[in-house]
């Protein structure tokens, strides 16, 4: 996150004059500068997140009168509100930080002791951060804890814990583009319940961009990353051809490792994300159709995984691959809202006549790494398979694997 650290004066302790010079025009949105004086006109606020106080500030930075910009925010009493609350004084740290495109957060470092001459001011930390251009507040009328735009007898219909779905022309059933997709109709159901128009919605594993097709019906913002080129540019057109004449939201794909996200995003501004992410190396085999009555499709003998690349979870084992989840959603982690939620489709596998139940790894790592689970939402898949073959009769009874995949709904904790 870019972020500075300011001085305090005995002006700012006296008259709230915070003094913004070091943090540069770039820092700040260019219409945020306003005239010399109030009447004369204002430029368009931006928000500051204030440590200890209870309401956001708007503000915009007044210019003087030769047109330069003062380097202090209009609004100055909550300045000297700060500091008595902080019990901070002239001398000691005051550090700006952007959250967003017009939020910024004013916290404070005074670490108990103040800053002496002998012990220069660190003025800039910038980090490596290349923040998205992308809006994630709420753009319906919605009013206050509600976490969705439903109605009450949508939210009903939401109630059950086994969902079904069909895919539909849209869909992406061509394993040559991609070879695990999820419906769109199930990515709108989950971006429905957990997100409010206008907001942000993450895929960090976005394939064939399922996830950002969906958001862009539902009228949210969107951001997808993965490490294949192909998925990606793929993923670019179909939303271009999807995009509505009047849209006022945007959907991103960027290709990069799922590692790298936080880079791009500001801190609790994704309101919802939802993926499916590789199944550790599970699918990095030869396909041998065991359950399929027709056995010799065109899948047979073929490798139906993303990528080598070696930092592709869908090359890892079991041990590894959790590890390198919980990493990632740990990163991630910081970029949700508080009681923003994560939910996750993964099936379980057979291996080798071993049930690999990645859903019981990913809860306990995620659990580790500090999300909450709230609810496991069984996806139905049986109205989607056709063509079973007989499987393990008639000494071993397995269930089949395809019939239905788990929905896991974790949620940034409040706190
Ligand atoms: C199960 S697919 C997602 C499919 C998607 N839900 C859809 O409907 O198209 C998982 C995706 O994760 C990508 N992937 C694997 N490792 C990754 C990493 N480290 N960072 C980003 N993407 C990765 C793969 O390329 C693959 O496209």
């Amino acid at each position: 996150m870019e972020s500075y650290a300011i001085q305090l004066t005995p002006a700012a302790e006296k008259y709230g004059n915070l003094n913004i010079s070091q943090c540069g025009k770039d820092f700040f949105p260019s219409d945020v500068f306003g005239s010399s004086s109030k009447k004369s006109g204002l430029g368009v606020p931006i928000t500051l997140e204030v440590e200890g106080l209870p309401n956001p500030v708007l503000t915009d930075i007044p210019k003087d009168i030769t047109g330069k910009p003062r380097w202090i925010f209009r609004e100055r009493n909550w300045v000297k509100q700060f500091i008595r609350l902080n019990n901070l004084v002239s001398g000691h740290t005051v550090t700006i930080s952007r959250l967003g495109k017009r939020k910024y957060k004013i916290g404070y470092n005074n670490n108990g002791s103040k800053i002496t001459e002998k012990e220069p001011v660190k003025t800039k930390h910038k980090t490596t951060k290349k923040l998205l251009d992308i809006d994630y507040n709420r753009t319906c009328d919605c009013q206050g804890n509600k976490i969705n735009c439903l109605t009450a007898k949508e939210w009903l219909k939401c109630q059950l814990g086994v969902w079904q779905f069909s895919y539909t022309k849209r869909d992406v059933r061509d394993k040559k583009i991609h070879p695990a997709t999820f419906p769109v109709s199930l990515a709108i159901k989950v971006i429905e319940l957990f997100s409010h128009k206008g907001e942000l919605i993450l895929d960090p594993f976005a394939g064939s961009s399922t996830t950002l097709l969906a958001a862009q019906d539902t009228g949210r913002n969107a951001v997808g990353f993965d490490l294949k080129k192909e998925y990606v540019s793929f993923s670019t057109n179909r939303l271009k051809k999807n995009e509505g004449l009047f849209a006022d939201t945007k959907q991103i794909v960027i290709q990069d490792d799922a590692r790298k996200i936080a880079d791009y995003l500001p801190e609790s501004s994704v309101k919802c994300l939802f993926t499916s992410p590789p199944y550790a190396n599970l699918l990095n085999r030869k396909r041998k159709n065991k359950s399929r009555r027709d056995r010799k499709n065109e899948q047979l003998g073929k490798v139906e995984q993303y990528s080598q690349d070696p930092r592709d979870l869908g090359t890892m084992a079991l041990e590894e691959y959790t590890k390198a989840m919980g990493d990632i959603f740990e990163n991630l982690l910081p970029a949700l809202v508080p009681k923003g939620h994560c939910v996750i489709n993964i099936p379980d596998m057979w291996w080798e006549n071993q049930r690999i139940t990645l859903h019981v790894s990913l809860i306990q790592e995620l659990r580790k790494r500090g999300y909450e689970l709230r609810n496991v939402i069984i996806w139905d898949r049986t109205n989607l398979v056709n063509g079973i073959g007989i499987f393990g009769w008639p000494s071993n009874y397995i269930t089949m694997g395809v019939t239905f995949e788990y929905l896991l709904d974790f949620w940034r904790p409040p706190s």
